[in-house]
């Protein structure tokens, strides 16, 4: 079977976000390949290396999140990535291969950086993480990486670096091709480009129904809707992005989309279409997308033993995978010196 490798940093709880973006087809993928999920908690590091308590109850979180959704640790090595050292072995020799100039132009971290205002106290760790990524990816021989369209650079990246390390020191690394989720970015509630819950502007998989509703009806809309009755925007409204991503009855968010578009009034004079409707009924339909989600979840909550089992192995199965990879490198790079 290939090889599939991908990973979040454990900062906090999962989102929609991650879900469209990634998680989704993680679940879809996992009988066709052997997959390895990681837990990036060494790349958390770089930008919360003065909070490292949180990592351990963030790594919790993110593995109930993933085996809520439906990963199947049989099927799934869940892999923490501070128990992997031939990452910061292999990210080590990568650095030589990769310009300063080159991770300067990668636009995601560009954004990052602005966004986390790092000005003048931008940490070397964090500037380097995509080198980093590019070991993560490659420590496992994956040969596909599903991710949202935000990790393209970090992929390119990797590509780049295996295709230089391979021509230098001989065929060694597989070449790893993205997937990228078929949907997208996923807005913020708040209409903004990304969601993050750095951001303030995400649902997260765990959010209890009275909180998936409060933050539906007070999401963003098209913001020329006064009255209800003006021809509204469905194009860029979030409300709209997210009855596509996550309503399965498409009839009727074609429907929706008409009348709000038309605007109008009916024969009481009240709005033919209201945005409350139209947010009352997303609501509604993510609701019931998360229903079983969160059973799942409450089901590993309360066998924690459990979950730190599953991690355990998970790694354990990640570590093996690494110190072939590494073991190869060293070959490679004649730096086996004792065998
Ligand atoms: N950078 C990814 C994110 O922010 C997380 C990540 C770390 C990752 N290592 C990875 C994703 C390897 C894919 C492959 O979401």
């Amino acid at each position: 079977m290939p090889t599939i490798l991908t990973g979040d940093r454990p900062t906090g709880r999962l989102h929609l976000g991650h879900y469209v973006g990634s998680l989704r087809n993680r679940v879809a993928l996992q009988n066709d390949y052997e997959t390895f999920i990681l837990l990036a908690d060494v790349q958390a590091l770089t930008d919360n290396f003065d909070r490292p308590e949180t990592l351990r109850e963030n790594i919790f979180q993110v593995a109930l999140d993933y085996l809520a959704v439906g990963l199947d640790p049989t099927k799934c090595a869940f892999v923490i990535q501070s128990q992997i050292p031939e990452i910061a072995e292999l990210t080590v020799l990568y650095m030589n291969l990769v310009t300063v100039a080159r991770v300067e132009k990668n636009p995601t971290v560009k954004t990052e950086i602005a966004q986390k205002g790092f000005g003048e106290s931008l940490p070397l760790g964090f500037f380097c993480y995509p080198v980093s990524q590019a070991a993560d990816i490659t420590a496992f021989d994956a040969d596909l990486v599903p991710v949202g369209a935000d990790q393209a650079p970090m992929i390119e990246l990797t590509r780049d670096i295996v295709e230089r390390f391979n021509r230098l020191y001989g065929e060694t690394l597989v070449l790893p091709k993205p997937m990228y989720a078929e949907f997208g970015r996923l807005p913020g509630t708040d209409g903004g480009a990304k969601m993050g819950k750095s951001l303030g502007n995400a649902i997260s998989l765990s959010d209890d129904e009275k909180t998936v509703s409060g933050k539906v009806m007070s999401m963003f809309t098209d913001p020329n809707r006064i009255t209800g009755k003006e021809p509204g925007n469905v194009e860029g409204n979030p409300v709209f992005t997210y009855h596509d991503a996550f309503n399965p009855d498409k009839a009727r968010v074609a429907e929706l989309k008409q009348l709000y578009a038309a605007g109008g009034e009916n024969e009481k004079g009240k709005p033919r279409l209201g945005d409350v409707t139209v947010k009352r009924e997303l609501a509604a339909a993510l609701n019931e997308m998360l229903a079983p989600i969160r059973a799942r979840r409450a089901e590993f909550e309360a066998r924690p033993d459990e979950v730190w089992d599953v991690l355990r192995d998970g790694t354990a199965r990640g570590k093996a995978r690494a110190e072939a990879v590494m073991a190869r490198v060293r070959d490679s790079m004649k730096i086996g010196y004792f065998g």
